[in-house]
């Protein structure tokens, strides 16, 4: 048995020393240790031999597997060199050309302003938090003050998910706000905390609307916080974004979260008299915010005649668009090359 296996294994060796192609490799590694090669029929062999001599039988088996696996790693590593040798004799082959080019990639304008951002805010005592993608209804709505039948909903129709063996609806969250309940819950009042994330809503989309885009929410919680301290606080914001006097104007508006909420426009950066950016009316929606509502509070475990707050939600895909004059929310998450490399 033992002599039958060193004249095989030598016969393989031979033919293997001299393959002339990775193809003729492969074959030979194939009829020797594949599924039905030599090795494996030496092994199922194995049972019909005398107790005594299967033991050797076995070892013999994974010697010869192991000396062929090697002697093809060997002849491989040669036929490579060969092929470099061949490669660098050839005709055209010129040593002193400077190898290719090494493509570095860059940071995603969302991540560079988000950075950005994270920079301002932590320097002024807020936190970064983060929140679930995959949000449950009750924190993406219902402790937002926003019931099942409210018609705010309407304007935030998103993408649901299946949660089996479970009652809570699954959604892809429409904002960051869920976060603004989960911070209460967790974290000790008073505190200031950002979230910078994705989100997703069900939309037709142009020019300024795409399903998947950035926010970046802001709420503080504190005791006796007034609107003052809500504008005092957007006006640095915004001066730290900008770098300079951005006009600016408020308007009331309504979000079931806040109380009193407001609209906070900037003014249009690409042109005078309107474009599709700002849809032909020079102002941009980038900042609604207001007071924290009551029942909010109440919903993240804060007693409303303790504590109050202020809280934002910062459209951050706008705020990319207008930093870098990008007139086009889809290139964001387009993964177009020739866009990203730009930056
Ligand atoms: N979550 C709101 C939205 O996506 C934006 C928002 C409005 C966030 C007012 C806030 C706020 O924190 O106070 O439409």
């Amino acid at each position: 048995m033992t002599q039958g296996i060193d004249a095989r294994l030598e016969d393989a060796q031979t033919r293997i020393a001299s393959a002339a192609s990775t193809e003729d490799l492969r074959a030979i590694e194939r009829e020797f240790t594949g599924k039905d090669g030599v090795v494996a029929s030496m092994l199922a062999a194995i049972p019909t031999l005398p107790p005594e001599e299967r033991r050797d039988a076995g070892q013999s088996a994974n010697r010869l597997k192991t000396a062929v696996l090697e002697a093809v790693a060997t002849r491989e590593a040669e036929l490579a060199d060969a092929a470099l040798d061949a490669e660098r004799e050839a005709d055209g082959f010129d040593s002193t050309l400077p190898p290719p080019r090494l493509h570095r990639g860059t940071l995603h304008p969302v991540t560079r302003v988000t950075r950005e951002l994270e920079d301002l805010f932590t320097s002024m005592g807020y936190r970064v938090l983060d929140g679930p993608e995959v949000e449950l209804d009750e924190y993406n709505f219902e402790k937002l003050n926003i019931p099942a039948d409210h018609p705010a909903r309407d304007t935030q129709d998103t993408f649901y998910c299946d949660s089996p063996g479970s009652k809570a609806t699954l959604l892809l969250r429409t904002h960051t706000s869920p976060v603004q309940v989960r911070a209460m819950e967790r974290l000790e009042p008073p505190f200031r905390a950002i979230v910078p994330g994705k989100v997703f809503r069900q939309e037709t989309t142009d020019a300024s609307h795409e399903h998947t885009f950035h926010q970046m929410e802001g709420l503080v919680i504190d005791k006796d916080v007034s609107v003052g301290h809500l504008i005092g606080a957007m006006k640095t914001l915004l001066r730290g974004i900008f770098k300079k006097d951005i006009e600016v104007r408020l308007r009331p508006g309504y979000f079931p979260f806040v109380e009193p909420g407001f609209e906070l426009d900037a003014r249009c950066p690409f042109c005078e008299d309107g474009c599709s950016v700002c849809k032909q009316t020079t102002w941009i929606e980038l900042l609604p915010c207001g007071l924290v509502h009551p029942n909010v509070l109440e919903a993240g475990g804060l007693d409303p005649e303790e504590w109050g707050g202020f809280a934002f939600g910062l459209g951050l895909s706008r705020l990319v668009m207008l930093r870098y004059g990008i007139d086009d929310v889809r290139h964001l998450l387009g993964g177009d090359m020739r866009f990203l490399s730009q930056f």
